[in-house]
Parts: structure tokens; sequence; C-alpha cells
């Protein structure tokens, strides 16, 4: 029986077209799936898309359709784009999926029978991007420690999972499994930040929106989104029936996510298995980030890149190959259009596609009726055939440690050795003498042999050009193009050159960059075209009811008011915010006295940071209607309680 091996990417949140940070997961994902089954393993290789939560909630409200309706046409989004990248996905898991729903039911109420989910009241700070609880002291200058966005506060009757309980455990297993996160850096990180100060038990039911899973038990609690997707790399086996499927490939053998849900991956979700008494997965990588311009990639900054775009334009293989090659992976690295046009150029048009298309052009001209058996070594060609048999080698070391980047530069090691041999042998020059026909064949036989090889590395990296190039050279034998036989220099045997064009066009980097820029600066196409209302069309500057919802408007009662001394502009008051009191600087001091405002119930922006002006700080911003000729500030009628939000 073959050897098994389970690879997972996170699944996503189809809260909009993904992007091509997105991408570059999946991508990886994929190299590595296709790479193990060239190996010759059974591979499962699960992808999905995360759909239930608070966000996604809002943002169907915000198109007034269902959850379901907003989230179906951007799962289908996700699924072509899955295709055009040529994905090889074996199972596309949505957390939608009756059977996984089921599931989720049969997790929670299992967890709650035995002990490990108890009900209790929940106070405490939530990220909805992030679909996050944190304590006052994760968080970092009050805003959420994992994206920076501003948090809200949240207090409800909840369910929280032991987490606690399985301190101990963790820091066992992270200790005594260096492998288990990687790269090693995140597991000290994961040690010091989150295991050793101490796990509390984690909140994982919500009653405050309900677009979730229903707890079984208590059905107006869904349950928190990341115990629900977390949840799907067993349940897309199957979980909890032990199929064939489970049985078969669990634990998985790789998780690979993005170092900013490393947390998720490597203390609950294992803190989970352990309770479900279900054996851990083997491994979770977490790698870097792709960056922009402005830093990470989102719709906020405007720096959002289609990955659609770049394929029509450039094709899939070369941009696989950038997002593996650029970066190492595990770091952080960028992303510019600039860098992506030059690597296509130097790397695949000149590199790549000159040594093929230079060979086999000289293999058709010199030898229309195919290469001679007879043929002539010289002892200069030692090296290059020993650097082609050993490349599988390199190239598999590399893939075992995801170190794609540098799988790549050992394949173009050999690609540059074997321009570098032709510049050295002048096969042209043979060419010019029948004494030397025979060597010329050998010298064109070892480039032959040498792009053969190459070409069955690439192909997890660039699943379409190595078929291309065995079109080329007439390499038609399913044995000379099997991944083992990469190991063998001296296999090479064609059925006949065929004309070609070049793989990879040589771009004009200036015409490229002003093309590309002006493409991918285009406001993007609907993405959910099936939802998107006409008005929104002719009216580009809506906002998502998401990015309303990041601002913190709640009521606060004016409950002191002076001048600032020196500021004939400024009032300062002190607001009760229901417990709690706030200062906050206003330019009104023309339109108010201050006792004018004693308790007044006035309307606060409450997660602006804070600033200090003429050395007070300032914390919020009263909201306030404005004229040429004045300001009036918006206070509520009724006694509604300070603290309340506005929506
Ligand atoms: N739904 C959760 C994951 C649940 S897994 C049980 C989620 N989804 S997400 O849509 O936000 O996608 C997150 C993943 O996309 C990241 O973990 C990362 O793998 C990938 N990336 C998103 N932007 C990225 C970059 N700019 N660069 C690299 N990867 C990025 O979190």
């Amino acid at each position: 029986m073959k050897p098994t091996f389970y690879i997972t990417t996170p699944i996503y949140y189809p809260s909009d077209k993904l992007h091509i940070g997105h991408s570059y997961t999946t991508v990886a994902a994929d190299a590595m799936a296709r790479y193990k089954r060239l190996q010759g393993f059974d591979v499962m290789f699960v992808t999905g898309s995360d759909e239930h939560g608070q966000k996604i909630q809002r943002l169907a409200e915000g198109r007034n359709v269902s959850p379901k309706a907003y989230v179906d046409p951007v799962v289908a989004s996700i699924k072509e784009l899955w295709s055009l990248l040529n994905i090889s996905y074996d199972r596309f898991i949505r957390t939608t999926d009756p059977e996984h729903e089921a599931a989720i039911q049969y997790i929670f109420q299992k967890l709650y029978d035995q002990g490990d989910i108890y009900k209790d009241e929940y106070e405490g700070w939530y990220c909805t991007p992030c679909e996050a609880f944190w304590t006052e002291t994760q968080l970092n200058d009050h805003k959420c420690p994992d994206c920076g966005r501003p948090v809200e506060l949240t207090k409800e009757e909840s369910y929280f999972f032991r987490l606690s309980r399985y301190q101990d455990r963790l820091i066992e297993l992270f200790e005594n499994q260096p492998d288990f996160v990687q790269p090693a850096s995140r597991a000290n990180e994961m040690l010091n930040n989150f295991l050793r100060p101490g796990l509390d038990d984690l909140c994982v039911s919500r009653t405050t929106f309900n677009w979730g899973v229903k707890v079984p038990f208590d059905p107006k609690h869904v349950v928190y989104v990341w115990i629900d997707a977390l949840s799907n790399y067993i349940t897309a086996l199957g979980y909890p029936e032990t199929t064939d499927a489970f049985k078969r490939y669990w634990p998985a053998d790789i998780h690979l996510v993005g170092k900013e849900i490393i947390r998720f991956h490597t203390i609950i979700w294992p803190a989970m298995l352990m309770a479900l008494q279900i054996p851990l997965p083997k491994k979770v990588y977490g790698h870097g980030w792709l960056l922009f311009k402005d830093g990470k990639m989102s719709k906020s900054r405007g720096n959002v890149v289609d990955p659609v775009i770049l394929c029509r334009r450039y094709g899939v293989d070369a941009i696989r190959y950038f997002l593996l090659r650029e970066i190492p992976f595990g770091a952080d690295g960028n992303f510019s259009n600039e860098a992506l046009i030059n690597r296509i150029n130097s790397d695949l048009a000149n590199d790549l596609g000159n040594l093929v298309s230079r060979t086999t052009a000289m293999i058709d001209r010199y030898f229309p009726e195919g290469l001679p058996a007879q043929r002539t070594e010289e002892a200069g060609d030692r090296e290059l055939q020993q650097t082609c048999g050993q490349l599988k080698g390199r190239v598999e070391a590399a893939m075992e440690q995801l170190q794609f980047s540098q799988a790549l530069s050992e394949i173009w090691l050999v690609i540059n050795r074997s321009n570098k041999y032709i510049d050295e042998t002048t096969p042209w020059i043979l060419a010019r003498s029948d004494e030397n026909r025979s060597r010329l064949a050998a010298v064109l036989f070892n480039l032959a042999e040498a792009i053969r090889i190459i070409s069955i590395l690439l192909q997890p990296f660039m699943p379409e050009t190595p078929k291309q190039i065995w079109t080329f050279l007439g390499l038609t034998d399913p044995n000379l193009t099997d991944w083992s036989s990469a190991e063998e220099f001296g296999l090479f045997r064609s059925t006949g050159i065929t004309k070609n064009k070049p793989i990879f066009p040589r771009l004009d980097l200036d015409k490229e960059l002003e093309g590309l820029g002006e493409e991918l600066n285009q406001p993007t196409q609907p993405e959910t075209t099936d939802i998107q209302d006409e008005k929104q069309a002719v009216e580009p500057e809506w906002i998502e009811i998401g990015d309303f919802a990041k601002v913190d408007l709640r009521i606060g009662r004016i409950v002191r008011c002076e001048k600032v001394s020196g500021s004939d502009k400024l009032l300062c008051s002190q607001v009760d915010m229901g417990g709690t009191t706030r200062q906050i600087l206003s330019g009104i001091a023309a339109d108010y006295q201050p006792e004018d405002l004693l308790n007044r119930l006035v309307v606060v922006v409450t997660n602006l940071k804070p600033r200090k002006i003429r050395g007070l700080v300032s914390e919020g911003m009263l909201l306030c209607a404005e004229s040429e000729s004045e300001c009036r500030l918006l206070t509520v009628d009724g006694t509604i309680e300070p603290g309340s939000q506005v929506r």
C-alpha cells in the first residue's frame, strides 16, 4: 500500500474575493501535494471556506441578503481561482456543509458532556475581523494584537472550553516535539507569549449574532467560529464517523497556515484534539506574509493584487514560480510588480526559456533524423552529468523542509550550469565540421538530458511548463518523465523535436509596469455579481457594513466640563461611559458654555487613538453636526444607559 500524506490549507473567509496573499498559501500547499504524489504517496489535500461568523453576517445584512446567499458566489469565485491556479485539491470543505455542521454539534456536545465545556459569563474584547477574543492584558495599545484593528468590549453569557486544563500537556508537546511547529522561532513565540504565562479558558459560544452552528442543547448560542473552522481538518475526512478516509489520512502531516493564525493551530487545535482523544497533527507550518507597498495587503489600504489579472497577463506557471521562488518560505517578503516582471524575464525567459529553445533548435537543425548512438564524451561533461544526477536529491531535501525557494534555486543552478555548458562547448562551431559530429551529438544529448531532469523536477511548482517542454523534446515515453527517472543521467530518447516558440516571451519592463499598474488599479470587478446592488456600481464610494462597524460609537454622559486654559476653542469634558470615565477634548467652546453640557447624553467615538492636545490627553471624540456658522453636539433623548452602543 502507498504511504499517505495529508496536507491542508487554512479554510478561507468568503467575505470577499481572495487575493494573491491567499493564493500564496494555496500554491505552496499545492506544490507540496504534487511533489508527494510524484514521489508515489497517496495524497489527501484539503482546502475550503470558513463561512460562519459575525463578519459575514454583517456583510450580508449590508447587502440585504442571507449570509448563505452572500457567501455562495464568493465560494464559487474561490473555486474558480483554484482551478485557474491549477490547485490539485482533493476535497473542498465548506463549514456550511450539513455533515460538517452536524459534526460540530457532535463535538460541542461531547466536550460539554465530558466537562471540557462549561457555561459562565464572558467579559472581554473581541476582534470581529479575526473572530478572536482577547483579555485586557493581551491587547496591544487597545487594539487586536494579531491584526492591529480596534476591538469591541463584549459581555455575555457564554460557554467556555477548559483550555487551561491542557496547558501542561501543550508545553510538553512543544518541548518534546520540536518539529511540531515550524519554523522554530514560531514555537518559541507560542511558548513564551502564551503557554508559559498561563492559558485562560476559551469562550466558545456567542449570542450576539446567529450565523453559525447552533449549540445543540442551547440554541440561542452559536459555536465560536474557530472551533467550527479548525474542526474542518477532521470533518473533511468524515469525523465523527470512523471512515476509511479518517483512518487512512489522520493525523495530518502538515497544516500549512499564515503566521497570524499559528496560535489557533498550535494551542487551541491541539487542546481540542487532546480533549477529543484524537492524535495530533504531525506539523503546523506558519509561513510569512507577502507584503505590499503599504504593508500587509488589505482592501482598506487599497493595495489588493488580483491573482486573476496576473495569471491572465503572464500565465499561471509564471505566477506560481514567482510566489514560490521570490521569498524563502517562512519569512515575510515583498511583492512588487517590478520584482515579478524581472523574475519572469531573468529566470523564465532568459535562463530556462533560452536553454530549451537553443537546445531544441540545435538538435532539430543538426540532427533532424534524431541524435545518433555514436557520441563522444569528454572529461568536462562529467561535472554537468554529476550535477544533474544529484539534483533530485537536493530538491527533495529542500522540499522536505518546505523550502520551495531553495528547491527552485537548486534547479536554477543546473539550468545556469547547462547554459554555461553551451557557451563552453560551442556546438555551433562543432557543427561546422563533419569530424566533430559525434562530439556534437554528445553535447546536445547532455543538454537534452539536463532539460529532461530539470523539467521532471519542475512539475510540483509549474504543472504546465514541463509538459510543453516534453512535447518540444519529443519525450513521449512516460518512463522518461517519471519522477524517479530524474535520478539517472543518460536516459534521453526522443520521438522527434517539435518546432516551438518561446515558453516565456521576454517582457518590456517599462511597458509592462505601466500596463500592469493600470490594470491592477482599475476598480476591481464586482466580486459577487449575483448580489451586487446596482446602485453600488455607480457610486463607488460605498463602504461595507464591516467598515462602519470598525468605529465603536457609544453613548456617554457628560459629568464635568471646563474650558481649556489658553484656548478659546477647546472644552474638556469628563464623560461617563457606563462604569468608566473618559476625558475628551472638543473644539466647541464657541458654541457652548461648559455648564450647558452637564448631563447631556452624547455620542462618543471610543476607539479613536488617544492623543494629546495642549498637554491634555483626549480619549475619544464627541460627534457634532457642523455648518459654516455653527457646531451642534449630537445628543440622544430618553434615558439610555451610558456605554450603550450606537449602531
Ligand atoms: N478562516 C481563517 C482560517 C481558519 S483555518 C481553520 C482565516 N481565513 S483568511 O481568509 O483570513 O485566510 C487566512 C490565510 O490566508 C492566512 O493564514 C494566510 O495563509 C493567507 N494569507 C492572507 N493574506 C496573506 C498575505 N498577504 N501573505 C501571505 N499569506 C496570506 O484566517
